[in-house]
């Protein structure tokens, strides 16, 4: 399939294996956009808090869903930035409620169609990386490349702690390891898109690896494509 603006590019994976980061410095490289659509997530588990809507009623989530309109703005470092009704919602997004509320709305499958259809209008002319859940598996399965990120759940906390610390917030080990672990658990196993590898994806576990490995492997893997 040829698109306007080049290739679409998936990355999967569990959370805090890099695929923000990866995703990030890969679409920069190639002059890209780079999406990170758990933003679609959070931006509805933030909405239906600050509108005071019952997270638990998959009905009313879906009207917020609905309702939300997304555009996105091109960056310097390749991110699109994303705006939700015209607001520009920045770290309110990355708190760990947010999170948490976002992974159990993503169990609705009629609120996910809603944000997987506002994906495809993102990605539709190509030339761009989405990094999420189910990219590869359900919202481009088309993708031309599609990679899966992975890594144990205790390396993935260590680099939460050691980020958080970075940024002066203080940061419980046991705490993240346990929010690790149940969100991975809720996202890998619910009915409705559930985290797992396409068939056809590239699979890196970066347990063991540095950031900049995990970028090299995965721009060999695009340029494996291109050539
Ligand atoms: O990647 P993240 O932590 O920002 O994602 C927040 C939640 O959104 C995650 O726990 C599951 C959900 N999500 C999803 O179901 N599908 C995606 N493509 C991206 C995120």
């Amino acid at each position: 399939m040829s698109r306007r603006n080049g290739l679409v590019i998936s990355i999967d994976g569990t959370a805090g294996t890099g695929k923000s980061s990866v995703g990030r410095a890969a679409a920069e490289k190639l002059g890209y956009g780079f999406l990170s659509t758990g933003g679609l997530y959070r931006a509805l588990a933030y909405t239906v808090f600050a509108r005071k809507i019952d997270a638990a009623n998959p009905d009313a989530v879906l009207k917020t869903a609905k309702g939300l309109v997304f555009t996105f703005e091109r960056q310097p470092d390749a991110t699109l930035k994303m705006f939700v009704d015209g607001e520009y919602l920045g770290d309110k997004l990355q708190l760990d409620e947010v999170g948490q509320t976002a992974s159990k709305i993503s169990t609705y499958a009629p609120a996910r169609a809603v944000l997987t259809e506002k994906m495809r209008e993102a990605g539709r002319d190509g030339g761009i990386i989405m990094e999420g859940r189910d990219i590869g598996t359900v919202v481009f399965p088309d993708a031309e490349v599609k990679i899966y990120l992975d890594a144990s759940a205790e390396v993935r906390a260590d680099r939460r702690v050691k980020q958080l610390q970075a940024q002066g917030v203080p940061a419980d080990y046991e705490h993240i390891l346990a929010s690790i672990k149940e969100r991975d658990l809720r996202d890998s196993t619910r009915a409705a898109s559930p985290l797992k590898p396409a068939p056809d994806a590239v699979k890196i576990d970066t347990s063991a690896m540095t950031m900049p490995q995990v970028i090299d492997a995965v721009i060999k893997e695009i340029h494996k494509h291109a050539a």
